[in-house]
Protein backbone atom coordinates (compact mmCIF):
# COMPACT_ATOMS: atom_id res chain seq x y z
CA UNK A 1 0.00 0.00 0.00
CA UNK A 2 1.37 3.11 -1.08
CA UNK A 3 2.18 5.59 2.47
CA UNK A 4 0.64 8.88 2.37
CA UNK A 5 2.35 11.82 3.71
CA UNK A 6 0.58 13.85 6.30
CA UNK A 7 -0.73 17.32 4.02
CA UNK A 8 -0.02 20.37 5.72
CA UNK A 9 -1.99 23.67 5.49
CA UNK A 10 -0.70 26.58 4.00
CA UNK A 11 -2.27 30.07 2.59
CA UNK A 12 -1.57 31.50 -0.21
CA UNK A 13 -1.89 35.57 -0.98
CA UNK A 14 -2.97 35.49 -4.71
CA UNK A 15 -2.15 39.06 -6.59
CA UNK A 16 -5.39 40.23 -7.93
CA UNK A 17 -3.83 40.52 -11.45
CA UNK A 18 -4.27 37.97 -14.46
CA UNK A 19 -7.13 35.88 -12.37
CA UNK A 20 -7.61 33.10 -14.85
CA UNK A 21 -4.24 32.65 -15.18
CA UNK A 22 -3.50 31.79 -11.14
CA UNK A 23 -4.89 28.42 -10.66
CA UNK A 24 -3.22 26.87 -14.27
CA UNK A 25 -0.30 28.43 -12.57
CA UNK A 26 -0.09 27.41 -9.22
CA UNK A 27 -0.73 23.64 -10.50
CA UNK A 28 1.57 23.55 -12.73
CA UNK A 29 4.27 24.37 -10.48
CA UNK A 30 2.96 22.04 -7.58
CA UNK A 31 3.05 19.63 -9.76
CA UNK A 32 6.65 20.40 -10.90
CA UNK A 33 7.72 19.99 -7.23
CA UNK A 34 5.46 17.42 -6.14
CA UNK A 35 2.74 18.98 -4.60
CA UNK A 36 -0.88 18.28 -5.52
CA UNK A 37 -4.13 20.25 -5.67
CA UNK A 38 -6.95 19.00 -4.12
CA UNK A 39 -10.17 19.85 -5.94
CA UNK A 40 -12.03 21.06 -3.80
CA UNK A 41 -9.80 24.26 -3.75
CA UNK A 42 -10.71 24.81 -7.20
CA UNK A 43 -13.56 26.96 -6.10
CA UNK A 44 -11.68 30.14 -5.08
CA UNK A 45 -12.31 31.51 -8.16
CA UNK A 46 -11.50 35.60 -7.89
CA UNK A 47 -11.09 35.45 -3.82
CA UNK A 48 -6.90 36.70 -3.05
CA UNK A 49 -7.18 34.26 -0.52
CA UNK A 50 -6.62 30.11 -1.16
CA UNK A 51 -5.72 27.41 1.27
CA UNK A 52 -3.72 24.93 0.18
CA UNK A 53 -2.48 20.85 1.45
CA UNK A 54 0.63 20.24 0.57
CA UNK A 55 3.11 17.84 2.21
CA UNK A 56 6.07 20.18 3.09
CA UNK A 57 7.32 23.66 3.48
CA UNK A 58 9.87 22.70 0.99
CA UNK A 59 7.19 22.85 -2.08
CA UNK A 60 5.61 26.02 -0.13
CA UNK A 61 9.25 27.67 -0.74
CA UNK A 62 9.95 25.79 -4.18
CA UNK A 63 6.33 27.30 -5.48
CA UNK A 64 7.44 30.22 -3.86
CA UNK A 65 10.52 30.67 -5.88
CA UNK A 66 8.57 30.45 -9.17
CA UNK A 67 5.30 32.12 -8.81
CA UNK A 68 4.65 35.59 -10.35
CA UNK A 69 0.53 34.88 -9.59
CA UNK A 70 0.78 34.62 -5.81
CA UNK A 71 2.29 37.13 -3.15
CA UNK A 72 3.37 35.35 -0.05
CA UNK A 73 2.50 31.86 1.28
CA UNK A 74 1.62 31.56 5.04
CA UNK A 75 2.07 28.58 6.88
CA UNK A 76 -1.90 28.53 8.45
CA UNK A 77 -2.21 28.25 12.39
CA UNK A 78 -5.78 28.87 12.38
CA UNK A 79 -9.02 30.16 10.03
CA UNK A 80 -12.38 31.32 11.14
CA UNK A 81 -15.24 33.70 10.30
CA UNK A 82 -15.42 35.77 13.04
CA UNK A 83 -12.52 36.64 15.51
CA UNK A 84 -14.23 33.98 18.28
CA UNK A 85 -13.42 31.57 15.52
CA UNK A 86 -10.10 32.22 14.32
CA UNK A 87 -8.43 32.16 18.14
CA UNK A 88 -10.90 29.08 18.57
CA UNK A 89 -9.21 27.51 15.74
CA UNK A 90 -5.86 28.61 16.81
CA UNK A 91 -6.12 27.53 20.59
CA UNK A 92 -6.52 23.56 18.57
CA UNK A 93 -3.20 24.17 16.33
CA UNK A 94 -0.92 21.57 17.87
CA UNK A 95 1.47 23.28 20.44
CA UNK A 96 4.50 21.69 19.31
CA UNK A 97 4.02 23.04 15.94
CA UNK A 98 3.97 26.58 17.27
CA UNK A 99 6.81 26.53 19.83
CA UNK A 100 9.97 26.61 17.70
CA UNK A 101 8.87 29.62 15.91
CA UNK A 102 7.91 31.05 19.32
CA UNK A 103 10.56 30.35 22.36
CA UNK A 104 12.28 32.50 24.49
CA UNK A 105 15.43 33.36 22.40
CA UNK A 106 13.16 34.46 19.12
CA UNK A 107 12.44 37.54 17.96
CA UNK A 108 9.32 38.08 16.04
CA UNK A 109 6.57 40.15 14.89
CA UNK A 110 2.77 40.46 13.74
CA UNK A 111 1.14 42.03 11.17
CA UNK A 112 -1.98 42.73 10.00
CA UNK A 113 -2.93 42.61 6.33
CA UNK A 114 -6.68 43.32 5.20
CA UNK A 115 -8.30 43.04 1.96
CA UNK A 116 -10.79 45.40 0.77
CA UNK A 117 -10.52 47.66 3.74
CA UNK A 118 -8.48 50.04 5.71
CA UNK A 119 -7.70 49.88 9.45
CA UNK A 120 -6.44 53.01 11.33
CA UNK A 121 -3.02 51.84 13.49
CA UNK A 122 -5.53 51.77 16.29
CA UNK A 123 -7.40 48.55 15.63
CA UNK A 124 -4.42 46.94 14.48
CA UNK A 125 -3.04 47.04 17.58
CA UNK A 126 -6.25 46.01 19.01
CA UNK A 127 -6.07 42.54 16.64
CA UNK A 128 -2.42 41.92 17.64
CA UNK A 129 -3.34 42.80 21.65
CA UNK A 130 -6.16 40.05 21.12
CA UNK A 131 -3.70 37.23 20.33
CA UNK A 132 -2.12 37.46 24.01
CA UNK A 133 -3.16 33.88 24.47
CA UNK A 134 -0.93 32.39 22.08
CA UNK A 135 2.11 31.21 23.82
CA UNK A 136 4.72 34.05 22.43
CA UNK A 137 7.95 33.72 24.75
CA UNK A 138 10.20 35.51 22.39
CA UNK A 139 10.98 39.20 22.16
CA UNK A 140 9.67 41.56 19.85
CA UNK A 141 11.79 42.53 16.83
CA UNK A 142 10.02 45.47 14.30
CA UNK A 143 12.99 45.37 11.98
CA UNK A 144 14.25 42.26 11.98
CA UNK A 145 12.43 39.54 13.00
CA UNK A 146 12.99 36.04 13.39
CA UNK A 147 9.30 35.15 12.78
CA UNK A 148 6.91 36.89 11.16
CA UNK A 149 2.90 36.17 11.97
CA UNK A 150 0.25 37.46 9.99
CA UNK A 151 -3.42 38.15 10.96
CA UNK A 152 -5.23 38.10 7.46
CA UNK A 153 -8.73 39.59 6.99
CA UNK A 154 -10.55 39.22 4.20
CA UNK A 155 -13.27 41.68 3.47
CA UNK A 156 -14.88 40.61 0.36
CA UNK A 157 -14.37 41.73 -3.74
CA UNK A 158 -17.00 44.28 -3.75
CA UNK A 159 -15.23 47.83 -3.19
CA UNK A 160 -18.82 49.18 -2.99
CA UNK A 161 -20.27 47.15 -0.34
CA UNK A 162 -17.53 46.80 2.64
CA UNK A 163 -18.75 44.69 5.34
CA UNK A 164 -18.25 45.62 8.56
CA UNK A 165 -17.12 42.40 9.88
CA UNK A 166 -14.17 40.49 7.76
CA UNK A 167 -16.42 37.42 5.73
CA UNK A 168 -12.91 35.12 6.91
CA UNK A 169 -9.79 35.69 9.28
CA UNK A 170 -6.48 33.60 9.09
CA UNK A 171 -3.81 33.48 11.09
CA UNK A 172 -0.60 32.40 9.76
CA UNK A 173 3.54 32.09 10.07
CA UNK A 174 5.26 33.77 6.83
CA UNK A 175 7.55 31.68 5.00
CA UNK A 176 7.91 33.17 1.67
CA UNK A 177 7.06 35.80 -0.79
CA UNK A 178 6.74 34.96 -4.53
CA UNK A 179 8.69 36.48 -7.55
CA UNK A 180 5.98 39.66 -8.42
CA UNK A 181 9.20 41.93 -8.24
CA UNK A 182 10.44 40.05 -11.75
CA UNK A 183 7.49 42.15 -13.51
CA UNK A 184 9.45 45.26 -13.00
CA UNK A 185 13.01 44.12 -13.12
CA UNK A 186 12.51 42.41 -16.53
CA UNK A 187 10.01 45.23 -17.69
CA UNK A 188 10.07 45.62 -21.52
CA UNK A 189 10.08 49.17 -20.93
CA UNK A 190 13.84 49.05 -19.44
CA UNK A 191 14.98 45.54 -22.15
CA UNK A 192 17.42 46.52 -24.57
CA UNK A 193 16.09 45.09 -27.60
CA UNK A 194 12.42 45.22 -27.84
CA UNK A 195 9.42 45.28 -30.70
CA UNK A 196 5.90 45.67 -31.39
CA UNK A 197 4.82 42.51 -30.22
CA UNK A 198 7.18 41.72 -27.52
CA UNK A 199 5.87 40.21 -24.59
CA UNK A 200 4.77 41.69 -21.63
CA UNK A 201 7.56 40.28 -18.52
CA UNK A 202 4.96 38.96 -16.48
CA UNK A 203 2.83 37.29 -19.01
CA UNK A 204 6.09 35.39 -20.16
CA UNK A 205 6.63 34.13 -16.47
CA UNK A 206 3.44 33.18 -16.50
CA UNK A 207 4.08 31.44 -19.94
CA UNK A 208 7.18 30.13 -18.32
CA UNK A 209 5.38 28.37 -15.25
CA UNK A 210 2.83 27.08 -17.26
CA UNK A 211 5.19 25.39 -19.22
CA UNK A 212 6.48 23.67 -16.03
CA UNK A 213 9.75 25.03 -17.28
CA UNK A 214 13.05 23.99 -15.04
CA UNK A 215 16.59 23.96 -14.95
CA UNK A 216 18.87 22.54 -17.79
CA UNK A 217 15.50 22.21 -19.98
CA UNK A 218 15.60 22.75 -23.52
CA UNK A 219 12.70 25.66 -24.56
CA UNK A 220 12.12 26.59 -28.01
CA UNK A 221 10.11 29.25 -29.84
CA UNK A 222 9.11 28.77 -33.63
CA UNK A 223 8.12 32.85 -33.34
CA UNK A 224 10.36 34.35 -31.52
CA UNK A 225 10.31 37.79 -32.29
CA UNK A 226 12.33 39.88 -29.93
CA UNK A 227 12.51 36.75 -27.72
CA UNK A 228 10.38 37.84 -24.86
CA UNK A 229 9.64 34.64 -23.99
CA UNK A 230 12.95 32.99 -24.10
CA UNK A 231 13.68 35.48 -21.61
CA UNK A 232 11.53 34.27 -18.53
CA UNK A 233 12.36 30.32 -19.47
CA UNK A 234 16.18 31.96 -19.48
CA UNK A 235 15.43 33.12 -15.88
CA UNK A 236 14.19 29.70 -14.88
CA UNK A 237 17.80 27.90 -15.70
CA UNK A 238 16.29 26.59 -19.25
CA UNK A 239 18.43 26.86 -22.41
CA UNK A 240 16.55 28.37 -25.45
CA UNK A 241 16.24 28.48 -28.70
CA UNK A 242 13.82 30.54 -31.56
CA UNK A 243 13.00 30.90 -35.24
CA UNK A 244 11.54 33.63 -36.88
CA UNK A 245 10.73 34.36 -40.50
CA UNK A 246 11.98 37.92 -40.24
CA UNK A 247 15.63 38.35 -41.27
CA UNK A 248 15.98 41.55 -39.29
CA UNK A 249 14.10 40.53 -36.32
CA UNK A 250 16.42 37.92 -35.87
CA UNK A 251 19.66 40.10 -37.08
CA UNK A 252 18.71 42.74 -34.91
CA UNK A 253 18.33 45.68 -37.75
CA UNK A 254 15.65 47.86 -39.58
CA UNK A 255 13.29 50.17 -37.57
CA UNK A 256 13.62 50.46 -33.97
CA UNK A 257 9.73 50.16 -31.80
CA UNK A 258 11.16 53.13 -29.16
CA UNK A 259 9.70 56.28 -29.88
CA UNK A 260 12.46 58.44 -30.13
CA UNK A 261 14.70 55.88 -31.74
CA UNK A 262 14.82 55.86 -35.79
CA UNK A 263 16.95 52.75 -36.32
CA UNK A 264 18.11 49.76 -34.46
CA UNK A 265 21.52 50.41 -32.67
CA UNK A 266 24.05 47.66 -32.65
CA UNK A 267 24.06 44.89 -30.96
CA UNK A 268 20.30 45.45 -30.39
CA UNK A 269 19.30 41.78 -30.14
CA UNK A 270 18.13 38.93 -28.55
CA UNK A 271 21.73 37.48 -27.32
CA UNK A 272 22.05 41.19 -25.71
CA UNK A 273 18.55 41.01 -23.86
CA UNK A 274 19.61 37.95 -22.42
CA UNK A 275 22.91 39.34 -21.29
CA UNK A 276 21.43 41.87 -19.78
CA UNK A 277 19.89 39.74 -17.18
CA UNK A 278 23.09 38.20 -16.88
CA UNK A 279 21.34 34.91 -18.44
CA UNK A 280 23.66 34.90 -21.93
CA UNK A 281 24.61 31.01 -21.05
CA UNK A 282 21.87 29.78 -21.52
CA UNK A 283 21.45 31.54 -24.97
CA UNK A 284 21.19 28.52 -27.59
CA UNK A 285 20.50 30.49 -30.76
CA UNK A 286 17.92 32.09 -32.97
CA UNK A 287 18.09 31.45 -36.44
CA UNK A 288 16.03 32.44 -39.59
CA UNK A 289 12.93 29.82 -40.69
CA UNK A 290 9.82 29.35 -41.27
CA UNK A 291 7.79 27.77 -38.85
CA UNK A 292 5.19 25.97 -41.70
CA UNK A 293 8.40 24.25 -42.86
CA UNK A 294 10.22 23.41 -40.06
CA UNK A 295 13.96 21.98 -40.95
CA UNK A 296 14.20 19.64 -38.13
CA UNK A 297 15.46 16.18 -38.08
CA UNK A 298 12.96 13.72 -36.84
CA UNK A 299 13.37 13.71 -33.47
CA UNK A 300 12.47 14.60 -29.54
CA UNK A 301 14.40 18.19 -28.56
CA UNK A 302 12.16 20.34 -26.06
CA UNK A 303 11.22 20.05 -23.02
CA UNK A 304 8.58 23.35 -23.36
CA UNK A 305 7.36 25.03 -26.59
CA UNK A 306 6.11 28.69 -25.67
CA UNK A 307 5.34 30.95 -28.45
CA UNK A 308 3.19 33.36 -29.10
CA UNK A 309 2.68 33.17 -33.15
CA UNK A 310 1.71 36.31 -35.23
CA UNK A 311 -2.57 37.50 -35.46
CA UNK A 312 -1.76 39.60 -38.36
CA UNK A 313 -2.67 42.68 -36.63
CA UNK A 314 0.49 44.42 -35.68
CA UNK A 315 2.34 41.86 -37.73
CA UNK A 316 1.89 39.45 -41.00
CA UNK A 317 1.10 35.93 -40.41
CA UNK A 318 3.05 35.18 -43.50
CA UNK A 319 5.56 32.00 -45.03
CA UNK A 320 7.99 31.41 -47.52
CA UNK A 321 6.76 29.54 -50.94
CA UNK A 322 7.55 28.09 -54.37
CA UNK A 323 7.11 29.18 -57.50
CA UNK A 324 4.14 26.26 -57.48
CA UNK A 325 2.21 28.22 -54.55
CA UNK A 326 2.07 31.15 -55.88
CA UNK A 327 -1.52 32.42 -56.38
CA UNK A 328 -3.31 32.74 -59.80
CA UNK A 329 -2.11 36.20 -61.33
CA UNK A 330 1.05 36.59 -59.54
CA UNK A 331 2.76 33.82 -61.82
CA UNK A 332 4.99 37.05 -63.65
CA UNK A 333 7.19 37.39 -60.48
CA UNK A 334 11.41 37.70 -61.16
CA UNK A 335 12.81 34.60 -60.32
CA UNK A 336 14.72 35.85 -58.13
CA UNK A 337 11.74 36.94 -55.70
CA UNK A 338 11.78 33.30 -54.82
CA UNK A 339 11.36 32.29 -51.57
CA UNK A 340 8.09 34.35 -52.02
CA UNK A 341 6.19 35.39 -49.36
CA UNK A 342 2.56 33.65 -49.13
CA UNK A 343 -0.23 34.84 -46.61
CA UNK A 344 -0.22 32.04 -43.55
CA UNK A 345 -3.99 30.99 -42.39
CA UNK A 346 -3.95 31.32 -38.71
CA UNK A 347 -5.60 27.69 -38.66
CA UNK A 348 -2.80 26.15 -40.79
CA UNK A 349 -0.35 28.13 -38.48
CA UNK A 350 -1.81 26.05 -35.51
CA UNK A 351 -2.25 23.02 -36.88
CA UNK A 352 1.70 23.12 -37.63
CA UNK A 353 2.07 23.97 -34.50
CA UNK A 354 0.34 21.39 -33.10
CA UNK A 355 1.85 18.73 -35.35
CA UNK A 356 5.27 20.09 -34.88
CA UNK A 357 5.08 20.09 -30.67
CA UNK A 358 3.41 16.73 -31.22
CA UNK A 359 6.64 14.96 -32.98
CA UNK A 360 9.37 17.50 -31.08
CA UNK A 361 8.06 17.56 -27.72
CA UNK A 362 9.57 14.87 -24.93
CA UNK A 363 7.08 13.05 -23.37
CA UNK A 364 5.06 15.49 -21.01
CA UNK A 365 6.75 18.46 -22.46
CA UNK A 366 4.58 21.22 -22.82
CA UNK A 367 3.28 23.52 -25.26
CA UNK A 368 2.02 26.86 -24.31
CA UNK A 369 0.79 29.06 -26.88
CA UNK A 370 -1.67 32.17 -27.73
CA UNK A 371 -4.95 31.20 -29.51
CA UNK A 372 -6.61 34.95 -30.80
CA UNK A 373 -10.64 34.74 -31.19
CA UNK A 374 -13.66 36.64 -31.75
CA UNK A 375 -15.28 36.09 -28.68
CA UNK A 376 -18.86 36.36 -30.28
CA UNK A 377 -18.14 33.05 -32.59
CA UNK A 378 -15.97 31.52 -29.70
CA UNK A 379 -16.90 28.35 -28.59
CA UNK A 380 -14.46 25.66 -26.63
CA UNK A 381 -15.12 23.17 -29.49
CA UNK A 382 -13.01 25.36 -31.05
CA UNK A 383 -9.36 25.01 -29.78
CA UNK A 384 -7.01 23.02 -31.74
CA UNK A 385 -6.55 19.33 -30.87
CA UNK A 386 -3.90 16.73 -31.67
CA UNK A 387 -3.95 12.98 -30.66
CA UNK A 388 -0.83 13.04 -28.71
CA UNK A 389 -1.77 16.52 -27.01
CA UNK A 390 -3.58 17.30 -23.66
CA UNK A 391 -5.35 20.11 -23.32
CA UNK A 392 -4.23 21.60 -19.56
CA UNK A 393 -6.03 24.73 -19.55
CA UNK A 394 -7.23 27.38 -21.32
CA UNK A 395 -7.28 30.92 -20.21
CA UNK A 396 -8.88 33.88 -21.60
CA UNK A 397 -7.42 37.66 -21.96
CA UNK A 398 -9.62 39.87 -23.19
CA UNK A 399 -8.08 42.42 -26.14
CA UNK A 400 -11.37 44.55 -26.77
CA UNK A 401 -14.95 43.96 -26.51
CA UNK A 402 -14.99 41.78 -29.15
CA UNK A 403 -11.56 39.94 -29.29
CA UNK A 404 -9.69 37.82 -26.58
CA UNK A 405 -6.64 35.36 -27.00
CA UNK A 406 -6.90 32.53 -24.53
CA UNK A 407 -3.25 30.78 -23.28
CA UNK A 408 -3.36 27.31 -24.60
CA UNK A 409 -1.46 24.79 -22.13
CA UNK A 410 -1.23 20.94 -23.71
CA UNK A 411 1.02 18.60 -22.44
CA UNK A 412 2.30 15.41 -24.73
CA UNK A 413 0.83 12.44 -23.85
CA UNK A 414 1.49 10.17 -26.58
CA UNK A 415 4.67 9.07 -29.07
CA UNK A 416 3.63 10.81 -32.36
CA UNK A 417 3.42 7.93 -35.05
CA UNK A 418 3.21 8.97 -38.98
CA UNK A 419 -0.19 8.22 -39.16
CA UNK A 420 -1.08 11.15 -36.14
CA UNK A 421 -0.06 13.48 -38.70
CA UNK A 422 -3.63 14.19 -40.44
CA UNK A 423 -6.07 12.41 -37.55
CA UNK A 424 -6.82 15.60 -36.33
CA UNK A 425 -7.70 16.88 -39.12
CA UNK A 426 -10.66 14.38 -39.36
CA UNK A 427 -12.10 15.91 -36.53
CA UNK A 428 -14.48 18.80 -36.11
CA UNK A 429 -12.15 21.13 -34.41
CA UNK A 430 -10.55 21.69 -37.55
CA UNK A 431 -13.66 23.22 -39.20
CA UNK A 432 -14.26 25.19 -36.44
CA UNK A 433 -10.91 26.47 -36.04
CA UNK A 434 -10.44 27.70 -39.86
CA UNK A 435 -13.19 30.35 -38.46
CA UNK A 436 -9.70 31.69 -36.73
CA UNK A 437 -8.75 32.71 -40.44
CA UNK A 438 -10.78 35.72 -40.57
CA UNK A 439 -9.72 36.69 -37.11
CA UNK A 440 -8.18 40.06 -38.79
CA UNK A 441 -11.22 41.09 -40.91
CA UNK A 442 -13.10 40.28 -37.79
CA UNK A 443 -11.36 42.50 -35.43
CA UNK A 444 -10.31 45.50 -37.86
CA UNK A 445 -14.01 45.40 -38.58
CA UNK A 446 -14.56 45.74 -34.59
CA UNK A 447 -12.45 48.39 -34.56
CA UNK A 448 -13.96 50.15 -37.37
CA UNK A 449 -17.49 50.01 -36.06
CA UNK A 450 -16.28 50.85 -32.70
CA UNK A 451 -14.66 53.94 -34.11
CA UNK A 452 -17.33 55.09 -36.01
CA UNK A 453 -19.98 54.54 -33.01
CA UNK A 454 -17.74 56.56 -30.84
CA UNK A 455 -17.55 59.34 -33.56
CA UNK A 456 -21.66 59.36 -33.87
CA UNK A 457 -21.66 59.43 -30.16
CA UNK A 458 -19.06 62.29 -29.63
CA UNK A 459 -21.10 64.53 -32.65
CA UNK A 460 -24.71 64.10 -30.59
C1 LIG B 1 3.63 38.02 -31.91
S1 LIG B 1 5.21 38.05 -32.59
C2 LIG B 1 6.21 37.29 -31.37
C3 LIG B 1 6.68 38.29 -30.35
C4 LIG B 1 7.63 37.70 -29.36
N1 LIG B 1 6.96 36.83 -28.41
C5 LIG B 1 8.37 38.80 -28.62
O1 LIG B 1 8.39 38.80 -27.35
O2 LIG B 1 8.95 39.66 -29.27
C6 LIG B 1 5.13 36.86 -33.86
C7 LIG B 1 6.41 36.67 -34.66
O3 LIG B 1 6.17 35.64 -35.60
C8 LIG B 1 6.96 35.90 -36.75
N2 LIG B 1 6.41 35.10 -37.88
C9 LIG B 1 5.37 35.38 -38.70
N3 LIG B 1 5.19 34.37 -39.57
C10 LIG B 1 6.13 33.45 -39.29
C11 LIG B 1 6.47 32.17 -39.85
N4 LIG B 1 5.80 31.66 -40.89
N5 LIG B 1 7.51 31.48 -39.30
C12 LIG B 1 8.21 31.98 -38.25
N6 LIG B 1 7.96 33.19 -37.71
C13 LIG B 1 6.93 33.90 -38.21
C14 LIG B 1 6.85 37.40 -36.92
O4 LIG B 1 7.96 37.89 -37.67
C15 LIG B 1 6.85 37.88 -35.46
O5 LIG B 1 8.16 38.23 -35.07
Amino acid sequence: MAMSCPLNRYLLLMAQEHLEFRLPEIKSLLSLFGGQFISSQETYGKSPFWILSIPSEDIARNLMKRTVCAKSIFELWGHGKSPEELYSSLKNYPVEKMVPFLHSDSTYKIKIHTFNKTLTQEEKVKRIDALEFLPFEGKVNLKKPQHIFSVLEDYGLDPNRIPENPHNIYFGRWIADGQRELIESYSVKKRHFIGNTSMDAGLSFIMANHGKVKENDIVFDPFVGTGGLLIASAHFGAYVYGTDIDYNTVHGLGKASRKNQKWRGPDENIRANLRQYGLEKYYLDVLVSDASKPSWRKGTYFDAIITDPPYGIRESTRKTGSQKEIPKGMEKCPESHVPVSLSYHLSDMFFDLLNFSAETLVLGGRLVYWLPVYTPEYTEEMVPWHPCLRLISNCEQKLSSHTSRRLITMEKVKEFENRDEYSHLLSDHFLLYQGHNSFREKYFSGVTKRIAKEEKFSQQ
